[in-house]
């Protein structure tokens, strides 16, 4: 049994009025990630940017699963009165929470968008890896985790103050907060049977040059699921938000005005 965590602990931001779309972001990031889709969407939408626990302003406790985290979602739309059901995009790991949630509480999700992440489950080295890393940062801090991933995170073209400023957001997540999702994540089970069983339409985002979750995965995902489009985003590594807003702003809300809103 992990340590409950009050909802009061979690840190989220809520902008705009209108259709709800919650968005989750990546490991060892923070709800940051979406500032500038948040911006770029603007009016006309519910937007709801939650900190993942242990990661951004959100307090870490010491173990986490991926139900965890997706708890902690179903708890902030219930502390905001959003009864409705949400379009839910996650981000990576935030993906992962997003599957949980589908299974969790289908009725709670009117669109699944799927951006840098990927649907089946670690293999055992995989998972061996990450505990591995886990021990380290246990013994070494977090700083080990945020230079690994900033070498991984971005097209090679992507400008050096974005690498820095988000290697130092990384670098300032709680030891306790990585090693928690770090776990989670090699625990994780695989989503295929989850996506393929989903009755929503699912908008799945891939950065062309992602070297985490390549387009490759995205693909897979996108075969899987009954209702699916890929959008594949030049210029753009694992962190397809940041690295291209416009873009990823102009695919979401084509996916909302079209087979979203044609869902009525
Ligand atoms: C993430 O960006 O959330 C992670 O890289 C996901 C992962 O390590 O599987």
């Amino acid at each position: 049994m992990n340590p409950a965590i009050d909802v009061r602990d979690l840190h989220f931001e809520v902008h705009g009025d209108g259709e709800p779309i919650l968005l989750v972001h990546g490991f060892p990031l923070s709800g940051r990630l979406w500032d500038a889709v948040a911006r770029g969407l603007g009016e006309g939408y519910r937007i709801i940017v939650p900190d993942l626990r242990g990661h951004g302003r959100s307090r870490a406790t010491p173990a986490a699963t991926m139900r965890d985290y997706a708890e902690d979602l179903a708890a902030i739309l219930d502390r905001i009165g959003e009864a409705r059901p949400v379009v839910l995009a996650g981000m990576s790991m935030g993906g992962y929470v997003a599957f949980e949630f589908c299974r969790l509480h289908p009725d709670r999700v009117r669109a699944l968008v799927l951006t840098n992440t990927r649907a089946q489950a670690d293999g055992a080295e995989a998972a061996q890896g990450r505990r591995d890393t886990a021990a380290r940062v246990l013994r070494e801090g977090s700083a080990v985790v945020a230079e690994s991933m900033t070498a991984k995170l971005f097209a090679p073209s992507a400008p050096e103050a974005l690498r820095a400023e988000w290697q130092a957001a990384m670098a300032a997540t709680p030891p306790e907060g990585i090693v928690a999702a770090l776990l989670a994540m090699a625990e994780r089970p695989d989503s295929f049977a989850t996506l393929a069983a989903l009755r929503c339409p699912v908008l799945v985002v891939a950065g062309a040059e992602d070297a985490i979750t390549p387009p490759a995965d995205s693909e897979r995902m996108r075969d899987a699921a009954r209702q699916a489009v890929l959008a594949v985003i030049p210029g753009a590594g694992h962190m397809t938000a940041v690295e291209q807003p416009a873009r990823f702003v102009a695919v979401l809300r084509s996916f909302l005005d079209g087979a979203v809103r044609a869902r009525g």
